[in-house]
């Protein structure tokens, strides 16, 4: 008998992005490689050197906007239309949807994904420290950048979360976890919490787990079901198998 999936969680990590070019953290030549990360993507690495983290992020956002959504992202994008028109048409059916990002890119929503959340922040939005606001950014920004709402130079950041910060959404991504019957995770080595602890999470609420990845991840074992591949190739190919109703692995 085939499971009636009604609600789907999606993680996405770095990797889903690999093939448009933006490098990943963990892998050979990743970022994480050529940068100390307590420099660059923690609270106190911007208090000792801002001029460093803001050329990190200028140059990570430079690459950003030269870059284009992969067959992966269009993939997710199309099956969120899909299953929420799927949804529509069964009266009385509680279809839902969530594709949750650690990714700062926006390629997500360049592909068409709507019911979309950046728990990770945005790479093309700051925020000031000095009054709270929140804008669009696509030009580099630097220590004397001014704020275009308080009018204050210095305090601009990059809209992202820092190790040692709270990623955003954490109650709607917790409601959605505990709620799903499908969770899928794409692209993500596993190695930080607590997108990590997902997978555990949708478990514990009798979801179905699956893991699409270039190779196993840290966590692989936690997951019930898992394809290995470039993203461009698997998500689409789980993504149509998914919508014609045909599993590839049932648990
Ligand atoms: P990682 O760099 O840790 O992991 C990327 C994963 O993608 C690895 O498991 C790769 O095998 C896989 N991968 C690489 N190319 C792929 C491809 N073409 N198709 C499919 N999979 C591929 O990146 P994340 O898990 O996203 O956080 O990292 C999580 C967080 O750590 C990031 O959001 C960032 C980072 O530090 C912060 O900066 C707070």
């Amino acid at each position: 008998m085939q499971p009636d999936y009604r609600r789907i969680v999606i993680l996405t990590g770095a990797g889903i992005s690999a093939e448009s070019g933006l490098g990943t953290f963990r892998d050979k030549d990743g970022l994480w490689t050529k940068y100390d990360l307590r420099d660059v993507a923690t609270p106190e690495g911007f208090a000792r050197n801002p001029t460093l983290v803001h050329d990190f992020y200028n140059a990570r956002r430079r690459n950003l906007l030269d870059a284009e959504p992969n067959a992966a992202h269009f993939a997710l994008a199309e099956l969120e239309q899909a299953w929420m028109a799927r949804g529509r048409k069964i009266t009385g059916a509680d279809h839902d949807f969530l594709l949750v990002t650690q990714n700062v890119d926006d390629l997500h929503e360049r592909a068409g994904s709507e019911r979309l959340l950046h728990m990770h922040g945005e790479l093309l939005k700051i925020r000031c420290e000095n009054c709270g606001s929140i804008r669009e950014c696509r030009t580099d920004i630097d220590i004397a950048s001014v704020c275009p709402a308080c009018e204050l130079p210095g305090y601009l950041r990059p809209h992202v979360v820092w190790f040692g910060e709270m990623p955003f959404y954490m109650d709607r991504i917790q409601q959605a976890l505990e709620a799903c019957d499908l969770f899928i995770s794409i692209g993500t080595s596993g190695n930080v919490y607590p997108a990590a602890g997902f997978v555990a999470e949708a478990r514990r609420g009798k979801a179905h787990t699956v893991e699409l990845n270039l190779e196993p991840s840290e966590g692989r074992s936690l997951f019930r079901e898992a394809h290995e591949g470039p993203a461009s190739e698997v998500v689409p190919l789980y993504a149509s198998r998914l919508l014609a109703g045909e599993y590839t692995q049932m648990w």
